[in-house]
């Protein structure tokens, strides 16, 4: 991360612990909800399958942008089906480090060459060993690794959500983040337990069971891009949601912290890593804030 950056954040950090301000700082727009998978545990794909336009994409994010958003993640459906015409995933990432943004990074499932240098993080789901992730996310784990293996540059970050189905393939995951060329690090959720994928979600004892082994894994080098200080909060399901620093724009709609925040319910059992650190962060937790500070100038 350059040293301009982190001075804005951190100005933006204490600016808004100090004054308890709630303007949002990461924001993700979804490109398409359309898809190649259908994974077991996902809600969100292919319910209108349209993919949006390059000038209304370019237009939400400099909404973004104008509200004071430095942090940009692309996401869908899968990133890599945007295209209109010549412009591709590719140049949206171009444009929004040329229209300012701070940090992009790219949410995909892999399953495309991957041929994205200019985004600081690329986060790939994957979720388990061959065998587990084949049964999350149908038969990809081999192309996926392909994949990697071709990527033209070494930004990839692992992306697991923890369910019924992998919840034991956490030591893998880890494991293959820190063996595996071109992966930079593995950042977790837990299955967030929207209505038609309840029969997924974790008991509080086997969350707390994945974190001792991420925890375990961290201790022993392996590159895990999560706070250990958050996982208390994650266990219980005690940290504070909505995350107000975070948006999702989807189709011109924007939403705080997730399109999930309307699914009645769902923030108290919320598994998103990222809303309790966030949330902690901003609530002037101290040991959230220093681990932010060591994790993210590791990471980016
Ligand atoms: C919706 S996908 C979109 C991007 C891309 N198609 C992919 O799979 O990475 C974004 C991330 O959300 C995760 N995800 C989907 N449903 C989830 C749920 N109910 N709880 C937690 N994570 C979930 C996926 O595993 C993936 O890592
Ligand atoms: S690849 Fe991503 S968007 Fe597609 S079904 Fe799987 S989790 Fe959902
Ligand atoms: S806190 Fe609520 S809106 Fe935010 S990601 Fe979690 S479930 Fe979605």
């Amino acid at each position: 991360m350059k040293f301009s950056s982190f001075i804005h954040f951190a100005r933006f950090g204490v600016e808004t612990i100090l004054f308890k301000k709630k303007s949002p700082i990461l924001g993700t727009v979804i490109l398409t909800d359309k898809c190649n998978l259908k994974c077991r545990h996902c809600s969100v794909n292919n319910i209108t399958a349209v993919v949006h336009p390059y000038t209304q994409i370019r237009r939400e994010m400099q909404q973004l942008y104008d509200m004071g958003i430095r942090i940009l993640f692309f996401c869908g459906g899968e990133t890599f089906l945007w295209r209109d015409g010549e412009k591709t995933l590719r140049d949206l990432v171009i444009d929004a480090k040329a229209m300012g943004f701070l940090i992009v990074n790219v949410v995909t499932n892999g399953t495309f060459p991957l041929d994205l240098p200019e985004a600081d993080l690329i986060l790939l789901s994957l979720d388990g060993d061959r065998e587990r992730h084949n049964a999350v996310r149908g038969d990809t784990y081999d192309t996926i690794m392909g994949n990697i293996k071709n990527a033209t540059s070494d930004n990839i970050c692992f992306y697991m959500a923890i369910n019924q189905i992998n919840k034991d393939a956490v030591r893998d995951v880890c494991a293959l983040a820190r063996d595996t060329e071109n992966v930079r690090a593995v950042s977790f959720n837990f299955h967030t337990p929207y209505p038609d994928t309840r029969e997924l979600a974790l008991s509080k004892e086997e969350k707390a069971a994945c974190c001792g082994v991420i925890a375990e894994m961290m201790d022993a080098g392996a590159p895990v891009f999560d706070l250990k200080s958050a996982f208390p909060y994650l266990i219980e399901n005690s940290f504070p949601t909505p995350c107000h620093q975070c948006v999702v724009m989807e189709n011109g709609k924007l939403s705080t912290c997730g399109r999930c925040i309307e699914v009645p319910g769902l923030c108290g059992e919320c598994g998103y890593f990222f809303v309790a650190e966030y949330t902690l962060l901003f609530r002037g937790n101290i040991k959230v804030i220093f681990e932010m500070l060591r994790t993210y100038l590791r990471y980016i």
